[in-house]
């Protein structure tokens, strides 16, 4: 039951660090993070300066830090994507327009910095940075590539950055508050755990139960992105049809939906959870120097849970 005693101190902590003046920030701030979501990445923090060897609760300013850092990311994707619902409710642009949005995505991001500030040291604000530089990067990167038919190395590209580097930095700043000194290889680990993380997302793009991920499928295909369940079986697709389809600017949805169902058909789901299961295998691998102890047992579940989630 570990796992239910740091998510209750990451809820808890989540709400008291977040205090701007300004009631809009927070009211926006506040439905975002009210609206729920899996807090993998505090979660991950904590246990990973557990597994080094810290106490977890140390690195508890960190990991919701590094929260406030996905927080971020997500008011600003769903501007990017022009996304209607987020955590099963309606997305913050929604209520409370683009600019809001942004600019309490610029908030939130400052917020982590000044926790670090205090909680951290240089060496971890280094890591977070150039995470945060990274995902920026590749989230300029898929919207450059909108429309086309990317290849598997720009699509891997793509998701190291905008999810990898993050659960990257998680791994390696909670093993840095616990005394770990191998940062590349915890970085690996967390590197390894977000790739997979983001495979299921896009599987779960074309295969999950919106009332269970909270938001719709289909919607990588709509908004013009080629993911791996997509390229996973391109060669049995008609190519040119995919192209016209991804470059339409309002495709139709009888169109998406039989695409959608084409790739499952074919397999899609199935090879995209095995490339998932792959990285987490060689994630696990990475974590056989570590001290055995029930922080690492817990990391192990939830990569476990990383490749099976539903949610
Ligand atoms: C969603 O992340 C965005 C991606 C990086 C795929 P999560 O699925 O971790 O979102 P929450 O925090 O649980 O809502
Ligand atoms: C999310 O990618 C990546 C970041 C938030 C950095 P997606 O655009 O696939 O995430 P969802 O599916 O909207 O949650
Ligand atoms: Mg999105
Ligand atoms: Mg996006
Ligand atoms: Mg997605």
């Amino acid at each position: 039951m570990r796992r239910m005693v740091l998510l209750e101190a990451i809820e808890k902590r989540l709400l008291e660090e977040l205090n701007p003046k300004v009631r809009l920030v927070l009211e926006t701030g506040r439905y975002l993070i009210d609206g729920g979501g899996k807090r993998l990445r505090p979660l991950i923090t904590m246990l990973s300066c557990g597994m080094c060897g810290g106490d977890p609760e140390g690195a508890l300013p960190l990991g919701v830090g590094l929260e406030y850092i996905h927080a971020a990311s997500l008011l600003h994707d769903d501007v990017v994507d022009g996304a209607k619902r987020r955590r099963g409710r309606d997305s913050a642009n929604l209520i409370f327009g683009n600019e809001v949005a942004v600019l309490t995505g610029d908030y939130m991001y400052a917020k982590a910095l000044h926790l670090f500030s205090t909680y951290g040291n240089m060496e971890m604000i280094r890591t977070v940075s150039q995470a945060v530089m990274e995902m920026a990067e590749a989230q300029v990167l898929e919207l450059s590539k909108v429309g086309e038919l990317i290849t598997e190395e720009e699509y891997f590209q793509i998701i190291d950055g905008k999810t990898g580097v993050l659960f990257g930095a998680c791994v390696a700043v909670g093993g840095m508050a616990g005394g770990c000194s191998d940062r590349e290889q915890l970085y690996e680990v967390g590197l390894r755990m977000g790739r997979a993380f983001q495979l299921i997302d896009d599987l779960l793009d074309y295969a999950g139960d919106p009332e269970k991920t909270g938001k719709p499928v289909g919607n990588d295909l709509r908004e013009g992105k080629t993911t791996y369940p997509l390229l996973s079986v391109l060669g049995s697709l008609d190519r040119e049809r995919v192209e016209r389809l991804l470059g339409s600017v309002e495709p139709s949805e009888e169109e998406i939906e039989s695409l959608r169902r084409e790739v499952l058909s074919l397999g899609g789901d199935v090879r995209t959870k095995e490339r998932a299961v792959e990285e987490l295998k060689r994630a696990k691998e990475l974590l056989g120097s570590f001290p055995e102890n029930s922080y690492k047992e817990e990391i192990l579940r939830l990569m476990d849970f990383v490749a099976f989630r539903e949610l």
